[in-house]
């Protein structure tokens, strides 16, 4: 897939790696994302190393697109993983995988980043970089987990 901001994907990738793993800019998308993302009136929240993420109108749930071939997997694994968990290690933003045009999108509560890291407990070590935040309930749940 191109991406508008970065015409060339090795300057995304190494933007992603070399910079973190969110990206402000907002990435070029296949029409048919483009298409769900007006119909649904989302608003961009941000990009990581496989996704790119979308808030709903509502402001209660989070769309994740594929922007590369491993982000269909991702979620599809963090969909997998949060049905089959019952919450014992970690705990996982509740989550669901649909389809568009084949390619894999996940709907997923949306979670608000806590102030501070330093305080958080000990299952939060186990997930990439921190990627934790409140749900609606104030329950500490992991947003990336894939
Ligand atoms: N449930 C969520 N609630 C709020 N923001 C989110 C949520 N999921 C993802 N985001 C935002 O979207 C960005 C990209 O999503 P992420 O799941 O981390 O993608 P990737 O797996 O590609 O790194 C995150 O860095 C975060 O800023
Ligand atoms: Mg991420």
């Amino acid at each position: 897939m191109t991406c508008a901001t970065y015409p060339n994907r090795v300057d995304l990738l190494f933007k992603v790696f070399a910079e973190g793993v969110h990206v402000d800019a907002e990435p070029e998308l296949p029409e048919c994302f483009k298409n769900f993302i007006q119909k649904h009136k989302l608003v961009f929240l941000g990009q990581g190393r496989h996704r790119v993420a979308y808030r709903t109108k509502s402001g209660n749930y989070v769309v994740k697109f594929p922007w590369q071939i491993k982000g269909n997997f991702d979620n599809m694994r963090e969909a997998h993983i949060s049905r089959k968990s019952k919450g014992e290690y970690c705990h996982y933003a509740r989550c669901r995988c649909f389809d568009i045009d084949e390619h894999a999108c996940l709907i997923m509560e949306y979670v608000t980043f806590p102030e501070r890291y330093d305080n958080l407990p000990a299952w939060t070590d186990y997930i990439d970089c921190r990627q934790v935040g409140y749900n609606k309930k104030n329950e500490l749940v992991a947003y990336d987990w894939a």
